[in-house]
């Protein structure tokens, strides 16, 4: 049963351009994308790079070391997949994220 975890107040949060969060031992990152927000897994399935410092573009972002690229809503990756990342959903609640961890 999932449940929603709040990430913190929006001006805190550092999008640079995707914001990292940490919920338990797992690092997601968030993302604006046209006034809404999205969450994925922050780590990149091909390198371990941060994908919160990647390019984000048409509701994608491109990963900064060899630009795999994976979309913000589902996650899923432009190679395969095999390499797609997790989504989750996100909702502002007062100013602050918060995220829909399983
Ligand atoms: S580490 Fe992300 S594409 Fe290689």
């Amino acid at each position: 049963m999932s449940r929603w975890v709040d990430c913190g107040p929006i001006a805190d949060l550092k999008f640079t351009p995707g914001a990292p969060v940490k919920i338990g031992d797992h690092w997601i990152a968030l993302f604006r994308v046209d006034g809404n927000y999205r969450a994925i897994d922050n780590r990149c399935p091909h390198a371990s790079a941060p994908l919160c410092d990647g390019t984000v573009f048409e509701g994608k972002v491109a990963c900064y070391l060899h630009c795999w690229e994976f979309d913000l809503t589902t996650g899923a990756c432009d190679v395969g997949p095999q390499w797609n990342v997790k989504a989750y959903a996100v909702r502002e609640v007062d100013g602050r994220l918060e995220v829909e961890w399983p």
